[in-house]
């Protein structure tokens, strides 16, 4: 049996997120449409917590949702609240973490590429530490803190040179990933920094990839961010932060499930002992089994060699697939009585090869058009990667607590992007 997270469960044979019918949403809203637990997201949150709180005092770390993963307000909001603070990567992010009432001294800022509005923006908003990347971005940061008259609390960002992350496009943490700096060009950094008036140098942070369910690689990067905090307070300086990143998987399908207590002992062992504020960025344990993408079949069509389910939901709503090769097990949202599967290849509309959700996936072999189905896994990475493609909406979003449900984004249509084309408008007649 392909893996239901503790949110979703069938009751009289319909798919239920909590106590809500998704038939219920789908009688009043069109389809595609993402769908939100937030207990499963408090539950996420607590798990993590409890697993931290086993090895870790709690007084000495953050855990900064990396909002990237799922960036609606709405669930940005229900995270702070659990009192977690955010992982933003663009001024974007950052404008809606302070919408969602995070506090600024909980949010760090990562990411290769900040522009100098973004830089300012987050300096202005007193944010807690830039994580830097690269020297050109120390400069820039140093500029921009110096003309506002202000000190920068920065941490350099360290890359380990160690593999990890389910899939290569997702794997951040070696040296020829684009991603951090080398220990040499660090501590350089780190020597120019503290004789910076307007850089403030906090420690360092790293994170190596995504959708980690072995845990050995932060073992191995840990210990190298460990003794690489050795050698800065040999040197004489005194970092008082390390930024241990995100990558903590989740399961899709029939992985295994992370070993979360496992994780918080390796950073007991290695870091803990340094004394330092830890900084936690997990991303998708925190939604990715918390949503799911609703879709209804549109076809069904066969071919000499295959049998194709056609939804309505496609590569522009969720694009791991795609992406990733990721796999995102479809649900019927309401079982069939009978007992016969079939085996169909689950398709979007999308004019691409690649606009493929699962091949060879059997089942009921009754199910027809206008059917309903749930593909799972879609909390994180899903409604933020979407796009209007092929002039295609913008999928809704809906937030279920308990048995209560609401709309927390609607469509984004064709209708509305025309809005920002600049074109004369055909006469009617
Ligand atoms: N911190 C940093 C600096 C990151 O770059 C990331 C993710 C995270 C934290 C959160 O990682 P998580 O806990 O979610 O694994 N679109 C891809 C994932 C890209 C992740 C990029 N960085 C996917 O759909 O699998």
């Amino acid at each position: 049996m392909t893996y239901l997270a503790p949110c979703y469960r069938y009751n009289d044979g319909t798919l239920f997120v909590n106590d809500v019918n998704i038939k219920d949403v789908a009688k009043s809203h069109e389809t595609p449409f993402y769908i939100y637990s937030a207990t499963q997201i408090r539950q996420n949150i607590r798990a993590f917590k409890t697993a931290l709180n086993s090895a870790l005092d709690p007084q000495n770390y953050t855990i900064c949702y990396a909002c990237k993963a799922l960036n609606n307000i709405s669930v940005m909001s229900l995270i702070a609240e659990q009192g977690c603070g955010a992982d933003i990567v663009s001024g974007g992010e950052l404008t809606r973490a302070l919408h969602a009432n995070v506090p600024p001294g909980n949010i760090v800022f990562s990411g290769v590429g900040k522009n100098d509005q973004e830089i300012e923006h987050a300096l202005n908003s007193k944010i807690r530490q830039i994580n830097v990347e690269s020297a050109a971005e120390l400069y820039r940061i140093e500029a921009i803190a110096q003309r506002l008259n202000i000190t920068a609390p920065v941490v350099f960002r360290l890359n380990p040179d160690v593999k990890a992350g389910a899939h290569e496009k997702i794997s951040t943490g070696q040296k020829e990933n684009k991603f951090g700096l080398n220990a040499e060009q660090v501590m350089d950094l780190y020597r120019y920094a503290e004789n910076s008036a307007h850089i403030m140098p906090r420690g360092i942070s790293l994170h190596i990839g995504s959708q980690l369910i072995d845990m050995h690689p932060y073992d191995t990067a840990y210990k190298i961010a460990a003794d690489f905090i050795l050698s800065l307070r040999s040197e004489g300086f005194t970092p008082d932060t390390i930024d241990l990143g995100g990558g903590i998987g989740i399961i899709y399908d029939r992985e295994d499930a992370p070993d979360l207590a496992g994780y918080a002992a390796i950073v007991a062992k290695h870091i803990a002992p340094l004394g330092l504020h830890m900084m936690f960025e997990p991303g998708r344990m925190i939604v990715g089994n918390a949503g799911l993408l609703v879709s209804r079949v549109i076809y069904i069509k066969e071919t000499d060699s295959k049998a194709f389910l056609i939804t309505d939901a496609g590569m522009n709503d969720l694009m791991r697939p795609a992406l990733y090769d990721s796999v995102h097990p479809i649900f019927e949202v309401e079982k069939s009585d009978s007992q016969d599967t079939k085996s169909f290849d689950v398709v979007g509309p999308v004019c691409e090869s690649s606009d493929v959700f699962s091949l060879d996936t059997a089942l009921s072999a009754d199910i027809a058009k206008d059917d309903l189905v749930a593909f799972t896994g879609a909390g994180a990475y899903g409604a933020t990667m979407s796009s209007s493609y092929n002039a295609r909406k913008i999928a809704a979003e809906f937030l279920v607590d308990g048995d209560v449900w609401k709309c927390i984004k609607r469509p984004i249509t064709n209708e509305d992007l025309l809005q920002f084309e600049n074109y004369t408008l055909k006469s009617d007649d």
